[in-house]
């Protein structure tokens, strides 16, 4: 019977932990979740998963639309890992509804504690030296449990995060749309097209060799990290500078900020539509 993973990463950490789960689960096939993908591998898939990044306390947009649109066997056991740095929110409860309304429901949900990517606010923290070993031996034992299909409860959101959750992170949501007015080239340029190959929202147009962004970014960084001129810049969008809170004074780029990404995953890795981990 089929294993299908369906995956979303903007910096790899996600589609890291995608591969060294599926490297044991006896043949997978992992596939991009990205703007316009459509599959129906699940439909008679005796095991799915997915696996995303947290994204202010919650899924990624594009995942959960990706997850709505799908077709779950009932017969399946279905998990999630979602990677984070350090507040997992509520994702595994959406994800659940989302299953929920399909008949079927998350068997085993897990947080991964990854380095955190949002390289347009700080600096990737823990320290990647220390943090990237830690995750990596997490995800083999993550894997292990889900190769014995073991069912578990997930951890809910916190009361304090719930409580938080309108004050804080709602404000965002609502000026998402803002967030790639803060993106800017230096003439280190040099009208390569990577970013718009890799930008799994279908975000950036070329014109005239000159990137272009068209507000449906969800600010996964792939872009700005996989560059390879690091020319990518930020500067901190207007409606977010009138939002004037302890995060959004800590937005902008500093040419010597580091461009994390996963060690172990490629631009070609990432601009890929996905993967068959052979048993
Ligand atoms: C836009 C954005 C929002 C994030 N929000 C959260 C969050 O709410 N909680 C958290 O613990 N980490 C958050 N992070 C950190 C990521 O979840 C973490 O670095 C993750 O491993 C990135 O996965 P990826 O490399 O597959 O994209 C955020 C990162 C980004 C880019
Ligand atoms: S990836 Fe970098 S160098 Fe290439 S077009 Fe985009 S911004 Fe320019
Ligand atoms: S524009 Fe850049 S940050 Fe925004 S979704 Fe695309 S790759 Fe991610």
């Amino acid at each position: 019977m089929r294993k299908v993973i369906f995956c979303f990463s903007g910096t790899g950490n996600s589609l890291r932990a995608a591969r060294i789960i599926a490297s044991q689960l006896d043949g997978a096939t992992i596939v991009s979740v990205k703007e316009g993908v459509c599959s129906d591998l699940a439909a008679d898939a005796d095991m799915v998963g997915f696996i995303c990044p947290v994204y202010e306390w919650d899924i990624p947009e594009p995942m959960k639309c990706f997850a709505e649109g799908l077709t779950v066997s009932s017969k399946a056991y279905v998990f999630m890992v979602a990677t984070f740095a350090a507040v997992h929110g509520r994702c595994f409860e959406t994800m659940d509804a989302i299953l929920r309304e399909k008949g079927t429901r998350l068997h085993y949900g897990r947080p991964l504690r990854c380095v955190a990517s949002q390289c347009v606010a700080y600096e990737p923290f823990p320290a990647p030296r220390f943090m990237v070993p830690y995750s990596e031996r997490r995800a083999k034992a993550l894997g292990k449990e889900i190769a014995a299909r073991k069912h578990s409860k997930f951890p809910p959101m916190s009361i304090v995060t719930r409580k938080l959750f309108d004050r804080m992170m709602a404000p965002f949501l609502n000026i998402q749309h803002e967030y790639d007015k803060g993106f800017y080239t230096t003439d280190r340029c040099t009208g390569c097209g990577l970013c718009s190959r890799i930008c799994p929202c279908k975000n950036i147009s070329l014109s005239n060799r000159h990137p272009t962004w068209n507000h449906r970014c969800v600010g996964c960084n792939a872009c700005v990290v996989y560059c390879p001129s690091k020319a990518i810049m930020f500067k901190t969008p207007e409606a977010y500078r009138q939002l004037d809170n302890m995060i959004t004074r800590r937005l902008g780029l500093p040419d010597k900020r580091t461009r994390y990404h996963n060690p172990y995953i490629t631009a070609k890795d990432m601009i890929s539509d996905g993967e068959v981990i052979e048993a």
